[in-house]
């Protein structure tokens, strides 16, 4: 695999606070990575170096093989950020914002209704951006991502906060730039959205990597207790042990039939003692 972000060994302190412990990784091409963690676990710093705006106490972190610190103007624009604080002209319209950002990026033809109506804005056009919710800044901020059709997007929890379709609506969109060759980091406090959409992923806990793979891989490993959780009609649930299920009676009584497999959650305290969703 050529890996499109690379960070090796990478320690980052705030005064006494230890953000970051010695973190390993690598994303290749066209992966979706996913990057868990509780609040205060290191995630946005980790983004903040890989993007050049911080500087690592020790270790390396790149992008296209270069070191982030070393990055041109020109590797900048094939980089995506998407994060609660990167700002757009608050009294101008989306659709002048979206316009502005075409420019600035040096994108000749952008179709701005095109690119609203995938993040579900495209009514809210001629609204100034002073005047979104939060959902809908985040929203803006993807579409801003989506003008110049960057290498690597870097996402700081772009669902959190939005309606399940919305977000679903997201979801599509970014397993669509994947399809197109884009590699994405994602933050996300959200197990399902990781689960869902990551090929990669990696449980961060105060400031250390915990555990890293692909998400059905490690819920296959954690899955020591291989059974399934039966539901009757009558209301009554019991846990059947895989090699009892050829033999399980009054089958038309059943109502459903569920996996016992740990979610990233149980993981993860099973790991830490502590909550991933915090
Ligand atoms: N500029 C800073 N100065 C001092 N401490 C900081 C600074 N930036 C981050 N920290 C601390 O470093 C730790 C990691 O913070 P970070 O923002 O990376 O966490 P996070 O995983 O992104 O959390 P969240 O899920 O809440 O966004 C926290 O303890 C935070 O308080
Ligand atoms: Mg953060």
């Amino acid at each position: 695999m050529t890996a499109v972000i690379e960070v090796r060994d990478l320690s980052k302190s705030f005064g006494s606070k230890n953000a970051l412990n010695g973190v390993n990784f690598a994303i290749g091409e066209g992966e979706i990575f996913g990057f868990l963690g509780p609040s205060g676990s290191g995630k946005t710093t980790t983004i903040n170096i890989l993007t050049g705006q911080l500087l690592p106490d020790k270790g390396e972190s790149l992008i296209f093989g270069k070191s982030s610190q070393d990055l041109a103007p020109e590797d900048l624009k094939r980089i995506g950020l998407v994060s609660e604080d990167s700002g757009f002209y608050e009294k101008m319209t989306l659709e002048k914002n979206l316009l502005f950002f075409s420019k600035f990026y040096g994108v000749k033809t952008v179709d701005v209704d095109a690119i609203l109506e995938r993040v579900g804005l495209l009514d809210s056009k001629k609204k100034v951006a002073e005047k979104l919710s939060t959902g809908m800044k985040q929203r803006m901020l993807l579409a801003r991502a989506l003008i110049n059709r960057p290498s690597v997007l870097f996402l700081d929890e772009p669902t959190s906060g939005l309606d399940p379709s919305t977000s679903r609506g997201i979801h599509e969109l970014l397993l669509e730039l994947k399809a197109q060759g884009t590699s994405i980091f994602l933050t996300t406090h959200d197990m399902h959205e990781a689960t869902l959409l990551c090929d990669h992923l990696a449980l961060l806990n105060q400031g250390s990597l915990v555990e890293e793979g692909n998400p059905q891989a490690l819920i296959q490993k954690y899955n020591t207790d291989k059974a399934v959780e039966v539901a009757y009609k009558d209301g009554h649930k019991e846990r059947v042990p895989f090699e009892e299920l050829s033999s399980l009676g009054h089958v038309e009584e059943i109502l459903t039939i569920h996996s016992c497999e740990p979610t990233l959650e149980d993981i993860f305290i099973q790991l830490t003692g502590g909550k991933l969703n915090v």
